[in-house]
C-alpha cells in the first residue's frame, strides 16, 4: 500500500505529459510580465567577461589532490561523518554558492561481526578466513584502527552451515547453465567472482535457485591480464591486483524485477520523517553474504577440485585447481554474517548560483560517501573535481559575470547502499525537478585511469563531442579529448546509461537527459582497487593519476560542459540525435524477433490497450497535471479504424518505423529552427521589436528543448518494475549495471511474450507520433 504522498508523485512523475500545451500559458504570462517590469533586463546586457576564458584560467591552478587528501583522510560510510558533510558545504559556500544540507531517514545495514570457516567431514575447522585486507608499509590509508571491515551493505544477517558450489559469475545463465548439468544449489552456498553484472543480483539469482549463502571475490582472470602469472608486481609494489583486496559493496536489487533503488522501505516516495515504511524485502535479499579476496578463496575452490562439473566459461585464473562447481560432501563452509540494521539519517549538501531564468537549471552531482576510508576513485575524485569546477564557476561568479541559467551542485550521501541520497531527493523534489532542471550532469569515479569514457542522454551527445574538441589530451601527440575519444571509441558513439550511479533517478525515473562521464583503467593500465582499501590517495596519486591531471582535464572538461549547457541562449541539445538513436535502437530489436512472430495477426484488443489510453494534460495554476482523456473513446475509434482489419506484427513495425522516421524527421527541422534562433539572437544591432518578439520565439522553443525527454516517460512504469518510467532507457534487469535500449519491447522478446510485444510497441510507437506532432506544431 501506498500512502497519499506516493500517489501524488507517482503520478505527477510518471505520466506521459504533453509538456507542450504548457506553452500557450508561459507566452500569456512572457507578455504579461512584458507590460509588467523587468523585460528590457533579460539577456541583452553584453557582458565583457569570457566565462570559458575565466574558469580555465581558474582552473591552471589544480587543487584535486588537496580535496582528495581531505575526502579520504577519515572513513565517510554512508551516514557517518557529519564533519565532512559541513566541510563540503563549507566550501560551496567559500566559493559562492548558496547552501542546503537536506536529510533523510533511510534504511541501511552497518557491518558488526562476520566470520567464514572451512570446515572438514569431522567438523574441524581446516582453514579461517582473515576477512580484512593485509596493511601495507607504503599506505597509509590501509593502516590504522579506523579501516572499515569488508562487508556488503544489505546482506542479510545469518549463520549457515553448507556444503557449497562454484557458480562463475552468478548470473542469470550461469544458473540455468549449472541446472543443466545437474548442479543443485538449493540449499547450498554459492560462491561466485565478481564482474559482468550488479553484484547484488548474483545474490537475487542465489537466492532466487535455493542457495542460502552466497561468497563473492575478485579473480585475477578478470584483471585483463595485468596479474602476477603475466610478470606484473602486486600492489603496491606493481600494478597487479593485491592478493587480499576485497570488493565490498551494496547487494541491494537495484534495478532487478520488482525492485528499485533507493531506501528499500520507501520505494518511489521520499524517506522523510514519518514516511510509511514497507517490508524492503522487494528490493534486498534474505540470505547472508560476504566479499572475500582470492587469497581466501583460493583453499576453499581448491576442496572443489575434481567434484561436480568443470563447465567451459567457468575457469578464472588462479592457480592449484580448475575451477569445478563441486560440492564436495566432505566440505562445508560456516558464513556468518551480523550486521546492524537501523533507520539512519543520511545528508545530501546542496549548492546554488541563481541565473538569470530560474526555471531553467543544471544539476552537477556526485556521491561523497565510500565503502572504505579512503576512496580516492570512488567517489571522491569525483568529489575533487567538484570542487574544482565549484572553485572555477565561483571564480566566474566573483568576476561579475551573470549566469543565465542556475547551477546546483549536489553531493549525495548513500550512493553505495543503492542510490539512497539522490533517489530520495529525486523522490521529494520530483515535481520541481521535472518542472525546472534541463540536464543532470554526474561524476561518480571521475578518475580511476585515462580512459574518457561517457555515458549520456542522446539530446547531449552533440555538446558533449563538441566540449571535448576543445581540451588537449594530456598524453604526448595524441591531439584533443575527442581525437582521443573518438581514437579509443573508433568513432564518436556515446553509450547511452543504464543504471548503478545516480544519474538513475533523473533519467529514468524523471525524464531528465543525464551524462555520467569519467576516466577509467583501460586494459593497460594499473588494476583499480574498486571498493577495496587499496583504492586509496597513495593509489591514485602514485599509480591511477602522477600530478592528479586527469582530475583537472575532467574538471575542466565539466566546466566548461556546464557553461555549454547553461550560457547558450537555446538550450543546446541535438533532438536529432535522439530520433536517430531511437531508430536504431528499433532496427536492432527488430532483428531480434523470432521470425514465426511477424506473420502473426493482430487483434485489435491486442493493438489497443484501454489502460494505457492516450493522456491529456492541462496547466492547472501554472503547473502541468496530467490528467485522465475525456474524449478517449473518440480517439480511440479514429486510431483503431485506421488500423483496418487483416494486421499482422510485420505491418505494424511497419507503422511504427513510419512514426519514428516522421519524428526524425521532425527532430531534423526542429535542430534546424534551434540553429536560426540561435543565429538570430547573436545578430547585433536589432531592433528592439524584434527583440522582444525573438525573446518570446525562444522562451517557447526551449521549453520544447527542456521538456522533449519527459515525453518518453510512461506512468505504469516497465514490466514488473514500476519505478522505471522511461521506455526508451534502462538498466538491464537481469545486469543492473548495463543499459537496456527500448526496455519493455527487449524484455518481452527475453520473455517469449508476443502480446506484451506488440503492447510496448504500441506505447512506443504512439510517443513517437505524439512528439512529432508537437514538434511540427
Ligand atoms: C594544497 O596542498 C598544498 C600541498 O599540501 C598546500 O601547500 C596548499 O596550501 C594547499 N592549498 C589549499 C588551497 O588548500
Ligand atoms: C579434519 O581435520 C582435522 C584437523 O586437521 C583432522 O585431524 C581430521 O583428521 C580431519 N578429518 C578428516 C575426515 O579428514
Ligand atoms: C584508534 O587509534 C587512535 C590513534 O592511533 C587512538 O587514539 C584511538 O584510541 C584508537 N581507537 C580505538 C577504538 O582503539
Ligand atoms: C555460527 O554457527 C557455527 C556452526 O554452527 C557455530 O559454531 C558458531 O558459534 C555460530 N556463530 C555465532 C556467532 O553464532
Ligand atoms: C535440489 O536439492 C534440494 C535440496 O536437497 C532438493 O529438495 C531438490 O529436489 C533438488 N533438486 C533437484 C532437481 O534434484
Ligand atoms: C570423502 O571422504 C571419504 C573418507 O575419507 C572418502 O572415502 C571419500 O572419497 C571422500 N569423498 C570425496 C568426494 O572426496
Ligand atoms: C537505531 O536508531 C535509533 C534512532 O536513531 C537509535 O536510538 C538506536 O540506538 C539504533 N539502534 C541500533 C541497534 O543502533
Ligand atoms: C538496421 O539493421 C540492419 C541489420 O539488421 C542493418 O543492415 C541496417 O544498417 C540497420 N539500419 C540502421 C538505420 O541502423
Ligand atoms: C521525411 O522527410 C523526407 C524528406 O523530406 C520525406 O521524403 C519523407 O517522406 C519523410 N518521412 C516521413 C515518415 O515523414
Amino acid at each position: 500500500m501506498f500512502d497519499e504522498k506516493y500517489e501524488r508523485i507517482d503520478r505527477r512523475s510518471g505520466t506521459n505529459f504533453h509538456y507542450f500545451l504548457l506553452l500557450p500559458c508561459l507566452v500569456f504570462f512572457g507578455f504579461y510580465s512584458l507590460f509588467n517590469h523587468s523585460v528590457f533586463e533579460f539577456s541583452f546586457t553584453e557582458q565583457d567577461i569570457d566565462p570559458k576564458k575565466v574558469v580555465l584560467d581558474a582552473l591552471e591552478t589544480n587543487l584535486a589532490s588537496n580535496w582528495s587528501r581531505k575526502y579520504t583522510a577519515e572513513p565517510h560510510l554512508a551516514g557517518t561523518n557529519y564533519g565532512l558533510v559541513k566541510w563540503t558545504e563549507e566550501k560551496f559556500a567559500e566559493y559562492g554558492f548558496d547552501t542546503t544540507i537536506d536529510p533523510y531517514e533511510i534504511y541501511v545495514s552497518y557491518p558488526n561481526d562476520h566470520d567464514l570457516n572451512l570446515v572438514n567431514s569431522s567438523g574441524d575447522v581446516i582453514y579461517k578466513a582473515p576477512l580484512k585486507e593485509d596493511e601495507l608499509k607504503k599506505d597509509p590509508t590501509t593502516k590504522g584502527n579506523d579501516t572499515i571491515p569488508t562487508f556488503l551493505g544489505y546482506a542479510a544477517n545469518g549463520n549457515v552451515t553448507a556444503e557449497y558450489v562454484y557458480a562463475n559469475y552468478g548470473t542469470r545463465e550461469d544458473f540455468d547453465t549449472l541446472k543443466e548439468n545437474n548442479v543443485n544449489v538449493t540449499g547450498k552456498i554459492v560462491i561466485v567472482r565478481y564482474g559482468k553484472i550488479f553484484r547484488g543480483l548474483k545474490v537475487k539469482f542465489a537466492q532466487d535457485n535455493g542457495a542460502i549463502g552466497v561468497l563473492l571475490y575478485s579473480d585475477p582472470g578478470d584483471d585483463h591480464g595485468i596479474t602476477p602469472a603475466n610478470g606484473y608486481k602486486q600492489y603496491p609494489h606493481g600494478p597487479a591486483r593485491q592478493e587480499s583486496s576485497v570488493q565490498r559493496g551494496s547487494v541491494q536489487f537495484l534495478g532487478g524485477i520488482g525492485s528499485a533503488p533507493g531506501d528499500p522501505t520507501t520505494p518511489g516516495y521520499p524517506s522523510k520523517p514519518g514516511a510509511e515504511r514497507q517490508d524492503p524485502h522487494a528490493s534486498i535479499g534474505k540470505i547472508p553474504a560476504l566479499p572475500i579476496s582470492y587469497r581466501e578463496v583460493k583453499p576453499i575452490l581448491a576442496k572443489l577440485n575434481g567434484q561436480g562439473k568443470k563447465i567451459k566459461g567457468f575457469e578464472g585464473e588462479l592457480e592449484g585447481f580448475k575451477y569445478y562447481t563441486g560440492p564436495n560432501s566432505n566440505y562445508t563452509l560456516n558464513l556468518y554474517n551480523d550486521q546492524i540494521y537501523n533507520i539512519t539519517t543520511m545528508w545530501n549538501v546542496y549548492g546554488e548560483i541563481k541565473g538569470e531564468k530560474t526555471d531553467e537549471v543544471i544539476i552537477i552531482g556526485n556521491h561523497r560517501d565510500a565503502w572504505i576510508k579512503g576512496g580516492a576513485g570512488d567517489p571522491n575524485s569525483g568529489s575533487a573535481v567538484l570542487l574544482e569546477v565549484a572553485r572555477a564557476l565561483g571564480e566566474l561568479k566573483k568576476a561579475g559575470y551573470k549566469f543565465k541559467r542556475t547551477i546546483v551542485l549536489h553531493s549525495y550521501d548513500g550512493e553505495e547502499y543503492g542510490l539512497l541520497g539522490s533517489t530520495e531527493q529525486g523522490e521529494f523534489f520530483a515535481d520541481k525537478y521535472q518542472r525546472e532542471v534541463i540536464a543532470y550532469l554526474n561524476l561518480d569515479v571521475a578518475v580511476s585511469g585515462k580512459h574518457f569514457k561517457l555515458g549520456s542522454s542522446p539530446v547531449l551527445n552533440k555538446i558533449l563531442l563538441e566540449i571535448a574538441k576543445e581540451l588537449v589530451y594530456p598524453e604526448e601527440g595524441v591531439g584533443s579529448l575527442y581525437d582521443h575519444y573518438v581514437k579509443a571509441k573508433g568513432g564518436e558513439h556515446i553509450p547511452t546509461l543504464g543504471s548503478g550511479s545516480d544519474y538513475t533517478v533523473y533519467l529514468e525515473h524523471l525524464g531528465i537527459p543525464s551524462v555520467d562521464l569519467g576516466f577509467q583503467e583501460g586494459k593497460e593500465d594499473p588494476v583499480y582497487h574498486y571498493h577495496s582499501n587499496y583504492d586509496s590517495y597513495y593509489w591514485i596519486s602514485e599509480f591511477a593519476d602522477k600530478g592528479f591531471v586527469y582530475h583537472n582535464l575532467a574538471a575542466k572538461y565539466l566546466a566548461l560542459l556546464t557553461l555549454g549547457i547553461s550560457e547558450r541562449e537555446l538550450i543546446n541539445f541535438g533532438l536529432q540525435d535522439y530520433s536517430k538513436g531511437l531508430l536504431s535502437y528499433l532496427n536492432t530489436t527488430i532483428s531480434r524477433v523470432p521470425k514465426e512472430w511477424l506473420s502473426k495477426p493482430i487483434k485489435l484488443q491486442e493493438c489497443y490497450d484501454w489502460s494505457d489510453s492516450v493522456y491529456i494534460s492541462k496547466v492547472t495554476n501554472g503547473y502541468y497535471a496530467p490528467d485522465r482523456p475525456h474524449g478517449t473513446r473518440s480517439m480511440m475509434m479514429k486510431y483503431t479504424s485506421n488500423l483496418k482489419n487483416k494486421h499482422t506484427l510485420e505491418t505494424v513495425i511497419d507503422h511504427a518505423f513510419e512514426n519514428l522516421h516522421s519524428l526524425h524527421n521532425s527532430t531534423l527541422s526542429f535542430d534546424a529552427q534551434t540553429a536560426y534562433l540561435q543565429e538570430k539572437f547573436e545578430e547585433p544591432n536589432q531592433p528592439f521589436w524584434q527583440k522582444i518578439r525573438l525573446h518570446y520565439q525562444i522562451k517557447y522553443h526551449n521549453k520544447y528543448l527542456q521538456y522533449f525527454e519527459r515525453n518518453f516517460l510512461h506512468s505504469k512504469g516497465l514490466h514488473e518494475r514500476p519505478w522505471f518510467k522511461h521506455i526508451i532507457f534502462a538498466s538491464g534487469r537481469y545486469t543492473g549495471y548495463a543499459g537496456q535500449n527500448l526496455p519493455g519491447l527487449n524484455e518481452a522478446i527475453e520473455d517469449e511474450d508476443f502480446d506484451r510485444f506488440v503492447r510496448w510497441l504500441k506505447i512506443v510507437s504512439k510517443t513517437a507520433k505524439r512528439v512529432s506532432k508537437r514538434l511540427h506544431n
